[in-house]
């Protein structure tokens, strides 16, 4: 097999690899190739969207989930979580702040929690759209059926996020109960795509079982599906759930598959998580370096940022916070990058304003 460094600038030249060429490079690069990798991606990512860096208020709607994830500190076994929901005027008021900060996207996130129905999400979408029709509205909330989906669309929501969690059926039984089908999963992201949302998905990085011959068939779903945006982030153990003891993700693998996503797919929106700035104090700058360009700070009422508690020790205060937005706006700065004040659609893309 090539080296490494052949094998980036021929991913840069051809956005695409084996799956052997991607499991080989996954689990072989050294410093020095993906320090190469990272150089390469931030000159592809300045192509599309320069030094913009677009930002997403996130709001953690509930954290009531049917499912039973064993990596997630929300599932439904954990009775130790302590669930709260917010009120539509709860959420209202969050992207009432959010505008007021400068956020033109609000990203609505939560477990798949039965209240929200239908009905109550389009009467939610309808209103926020009427109150902000210059912002762009997020769902983030599981997995339901294509017409459900197109009546959110219809709605108003421009954008969905379903992360796939893993490419492998196989992988997939092992991080969640037999009842949860990987197959649904999938299926749910072609309904979104197809109904025609801005679509993002992702994957955890150091997830148990994983291997670098996995991480190469998430990087090929991805590019057979060519989502508008990525989330992904290191996997952290949370110490109610069944991984309690495995081991976590890293830093380093996380960003080298941030490098990789950028040359696959340069138009990529790559959001520098909070998983990422979870695990290491200046996380989300490393992510920024590495090819990504969206940041997501949390917009939730300070009272249940706590309660929203997918891993542990999960960062919501301080810069992660949107009142800090300033102050990330700082940190960005020290990347050589800055925030836009803006939608942040992807490139291209045809909004329905
Ligand atoms: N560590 C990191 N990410 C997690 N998520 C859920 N649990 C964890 C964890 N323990 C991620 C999943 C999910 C997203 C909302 O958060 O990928 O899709
Ligand atoms: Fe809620 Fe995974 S535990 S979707």
């Amino acid at each position: 097999m090539e080296n490494c460094k052949t094998l980036i600038s021929q991913l840069e030249e051809t956005q695409i690899l084996s799956k052997e060429e991607f499991a080989f490079l996954i689990a072989s690069h050294s410093e020095e190739d993906a320090q190469y990798l990272f150089e390469r991606a931030r000159v592809v990512r300045e192509r599309y969207f320069g030094k913009s860096v677009y930002l997403r208020g996130l709001i953690e709607i509930s954290n009531y989930c049917a499912n039973d994830c064993y990596y997630c500190g929300i599932r439904r076994s954990n009775e130790t979580a302590d669930r709260y929901r917010l009120t539509e005027e709860d959420i209202l008021a969050c992207c009432e702040e959010g505008y007021q900060l400068g956020f033109r996207t609000f990203v609505m996130q939560g477990g798949e929690d039965a209240h929200f129905t239908d009905e109550v999400l389009v009467r939610l979408i309808g209103n926020i759209k009427s109150r902000f029709p210059d912002c762009a509205i997020t769902l983030s909330l599981g997995e339901r059926a294509k017409e459900r989906y197109q009546k959110l669309f219809d709605a108003g929501a421009d954008r969905y996020l379903l992360r796939h969690e893993t490419a492998n059926a196989q992988h997939y039984a092992q991080l969640h109960p037999a009842w949860m089908s990987h197959t649904r999963r999938i299926q749910c992201l072609w309904d979104l795509k197809d109904i025609g949302y801005q679509v993002g998905t992702g994957f955890m990085v150091g997830t148990p079982f994983q291997t670098p011959e996995l991480l190469a068939e998430d990087m090929l779903f991805i590019k057979e599906l060519q989502p508008q945006m990525v989330g992904i982030g290191p996997f952290v153990p949370h110490h109610a759930t069944p991984f309690a003891n495995e081991a976590g993700g890293t830093v380093e693998q996380t960003l080298f598959m941030l490098g990789l996503l950028r040359l696959m797919m340069p138009q990529l929106l790559l959001p520098s998580t909070t998983a990422l700035g979870t695990i290491d104090k200046t996380g989300r700058e490393k992510g920024l370096m590495a090819g990504a360009n969206v940041v997501m700070p949390n917009l939730s009422p300070v009272s249940v940022r706590k309660k929203y508690d997918l891993y542990d020790n999960k960062i919501c205060t301080g810069d992660e916070s949107a009142q800090c937005v300033n102050c990330l706006g700082v940190r960005i700065a020290s990347t050589g990058y800055r925030i836009e004040e803006s939608r942040g659609d992807a490139p291209g893309w045809n909004n329905r304003l």
